[in-house]
Formats: C-alpha cells, structure tokens, sequence
C-alpha cells in the first residue's frame, strides 16, 4: 500500500470561533427517517410496495413524526408507495410525509403529482454541489449550478403558493427541503451563498421554515470539522432563525454517528438517517444508536426502541441485509460478557444493584444500558467459554438455577468448567453447566445446602 499520495486531505477549514466543544446535548433533534427512500436506493433488492408499508407502518409506531417515504418520480413503485399512503389514508395526522426530487422541471412535476391529496408534506428537492460534479459530471460554472437550484426552487415556490393548484392537490401545506448534495466536498462559502439563493426565492419565515439539509454525502471530514462548517455555516446564514439546520451523514470514515452528534452540538435542529444504519455503500447514521445514546445519558430521544428485536426484524426482513454481532445496542453480542474479570463485576455489579431501591440510576459495569429497556433479559449477559472465569459460571448457576456458591466452590468449580470448555472447544451452555455441578461436585452440593 504505497500509493497513499495518490489521494489528498480534505481542505483545512479554520474556525476558531467554534463554541460547540463546550456544549451539550440535552434534548431530543427533530429526527427524520430515510429509511423509504435512502436506504432503498441502495438495496441489491428493492423493497416491495408491502414491505414499504409494513416499514412505514413501524416507523410511524416508533415515533417519527416526518418520514421521507420515497422519490416519486424515480420509479413507479415509488409513485404507487405514495399514492396508495395517501389514497388509503395510512397517514397519522402527527405524522408529514417527505418526498425527494432532483432539480428538475419534469421531476419536480411529477413528485407534486405524487402529492396530491396529502394533509402534510415536505418537498425534498437537490443538487450536487461539489467542486469535482461540478466539473466533471455536470460541467457547469458557480453560477450556472446556482441558477439550477435557484430555477427549481422558483418552480417549487410557484406552485406551492398558487392556489389554483393548492386547492387542486387538496393540500394545506408544502414544506420545503433543500440539499446542497455532497456538502462536505463543497467549498463551505460556496455551499452557503447557493442555500442563499435557494432561500431568496422560497422566502421561509417563522411559521414557514426551509430545511436546509447539509449532507455528508461522502464522509470526509472528521466529525470536528463538520461541526466547525455546521456550526460556521449556522451563524453565517442570513434567516437563521427561519431555516431548520438538518444533518444527513454516511459513514464512509466510520464516523457518522459522532459527525451527527457533534453537528448537533454546533446547532443542528435536525437529524436525518435510518434505522440500524442503512443507506448507500457504508450506510446512513444510525438513528437506532443515535436515539439510545440520548436515552443512555438521561434524556428522552422521543423514539421507542424498547423493542429492539421488532427493530432488528423490520430491518433484516425489508432490507434483506443482517445486522451485526456487534452493532451498538442491537448486536447478540453486545451485551454479554465472556471474559472473567468482566464476567466478575458485571456479577457484583447485579448483587450491588439488587441491595438498592428499584428505581436507582443505572450503574452496572460493562453494561452500558439495562438490556432489559430495550426488550433483552439477562440470559446473554454472561456465557462461558475457555476465556471465562470462576464469577461467570456461579453467575449463570445462581441466575438460572438459584444456586449460590462459596468463594471455594466458585474457585473449584470454575476450574472444572475451563477444562471442559477447553475440551469441547466452544460455548457451554447453562443446561451443561448444571450438569458438571452435579457430577462433579456431589460433595459441594451437600455442604452447600448445610
Ligand atoms: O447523501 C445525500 O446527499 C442525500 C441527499 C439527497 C440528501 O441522500
Ligand atoms: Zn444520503
């Protein structure tokens, strides 16, 4: 691997006026799931329109209130996704669509289409803004790639406030979204002037407001340089206070969840992404992990995952992908402990808890959260292999069987164990364990129950 020079790092951007190290999350963002649309366009098998639904359907319970169901004019099985939501009346009224188009005349048209009927909406329309499709794919100056945007912003704006055309659609109201797409391979002052423009002619105030959507669409950036361009960009736009400031990472780097999180901190209002990650190549943030990050410091994300397996099911089903082992919060492996010391005080850990008044605050070592909140009992929190020690096997003796051992015995015992699990080569299970107790330890047994 020597041909590292071959590539270049993203440009410095220096911003020393950066307050965000210094804050804190303390509520939840507007969360917005991409699921329908993003994470779609991205499958080696596309979703049907049932399988949609039943996605939509789960979103809807979790809690999102604005869920992007689609890019209408892509495909007509997007087009039907959304006509039938509409047309079967699937749309809780806490709850606003969002539709994506490109800056196109005849896509734009189409996706107003797709529209009709819907109570609330949001029209989620972009452009690729970065230097290298500027120069390469779409072979447009500045100004030409500002006046695309500016030209379907106009359209927009044309037809959601004719009123012809309203009272056609049946709709109250059309919310705007724009996307400066590949934000992060944009130059920042370039990216501002172009959502400038954008929001001279959609013209948002304080009970309109333009989402301004600013998107990693390729990771480059470390996560504290994207909160330095967020943050710099926030205080930057003329009509603050009428935008929402939303974020849409990918984790290309690895890192879209913390770019997420430390974009919020820069002021962020908003966040999009999908459940358990998925999304084009490396995937979107997660929002799964988002949410239970937020609900593990104490705060209410606003989402329900208190059933993890619901959403780990949802997500293998409709997207025919796997989840990991060791996905944050959702992994089978993530909450269990095989290596002796950890096993050791994850045990004293529990005794400790058990002493204390229910509802005292969480503290259990190695356990970040209660797997118990999000719908997982205690059997995987400890399991036994030949890395395991003495704690981990009279953990599992005591939690599955009520029998509790002496220092001595935990010590004899454990030993047994190891030799047995070296033997056999894998995992033992709680039903083998109880098995060794009684062969092995006839005498123990009796003295114990003295
Ligand atoms: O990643 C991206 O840039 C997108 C935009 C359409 C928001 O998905
Ligand atoms: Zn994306």
């Amino acid at each position: 691997m020597n041909s590292y020079n071959k590539y270049k790092p993203f440009p410095h951007f220096s911003y020393p006026e950066r307050q965000w190290p210094s804050k804190t999350i303390t509520s939840a963002p507007i969360w917005c799931s991409v699921d329908l649309r993003d994470g779609n366009q991205s499958l080696v098998e596309p979703m049907s329109i049932d399988e949609k639904m039943e996605f939509f359907e789960y979103l809807v319970g979790v809690g999102f209130k604005t869920i992007e169901v689609g890019y209408p004019a892509s495909s007509e099985v997007e087009f039907q996704f959304v006509r039938r939501l509409i047309e079967e009346d699937r749309i809780p009224d806490d709850v606003t669509i969002q539709v994506l188009t490109q800056s196109r005349e005849d896509l734009i048209l189409r996706t107003f289409e797709a529209l009709k009927g819907a109570k609330k909406s949001i029209l989620h329309f972009y452009n690729s803004t970065s230097i290298v499709q500027r120069r390469d794919v779409f072979q447009k100056s500045e100004e030409e790639i500002i006046q695309l945007a500016v030209d379907a912003a106009r359209l927009i704006q044309d037809i959601r406030m004719n009123s012809d055309f309203i009272n056609e659609l049946g709709q109250s109201k059309i919310q705007v979204q724009y996307s400066p797409e590949s934000f992060t391979a944009t130059e920042p002052k370039f990216a501002l002037e172009i959502c400038e423009r954008v929001a001279e002619v959609i013209d948002p105030g304080p009970s309109d407001k333009l989402i301004i959507n600013l998107p990693a669409t390729v990771e480059i950036y470390t996560p504290n340089v994207y909160a330095d361009v967020v943050e710099w960009f926030g205080n930057n736009f003329s009509k603050r206070k009428n935008i929402i400031l939303s974020l849409h990472t990918h984790n290309d780097r690895g890192t879209g969840i913390a770019a997420s999180e430390l974009g919020l901190l820069a002021g962020a209002d908003r966040i999009e992404g999908t459940i358990l990650g998925n999304g084009e190549r490396t995937g979107n943030a997660d929002l799964v992990t988002l949410a239970l990050n937020l609900y593990t410091q104490g705060i209410d994300p606003e989402l329900d995952f208190s059933d993890i397996t619901e959403a780990i099911r949802i997500f293998e089903k409709c997207n025919k992908l796997k989840v990991s082992e060791r996905h944050p919060y959702a992994g089978e492996l993530v909450h269990t402990a095989f290596s002796g010391s950890h096993q050791d005080a994850i045990h004293k850990g529990f005794v400790a808890r058990n002493k204390l008044p229910k509802e005292s605050q969480w503290e259990v070592p190695y356990l970040p959260i209660d797997p118990r909140d999000i719908g997982r009992d205690y059997t995987a929190v400890v399991r036994i292999n030949s890395q395991s020690g003495k704690g981990g096997a009279s953990f599992i003796l005591e939690k599955d069987f009520g029998i509790v051992m002496t220092s001595e015995e935990k010590r004899q015992f454990g030993l047994i164990v190891k030799q047995y699990s070296e033997s056999v080569g894998r995992e033992v299970n709680s039903w083998e364990l109880k098995r060794l107790w009684n062969q092995k330890s006839e005498p123990l047994v009796e003295q114990s129950s003295n």
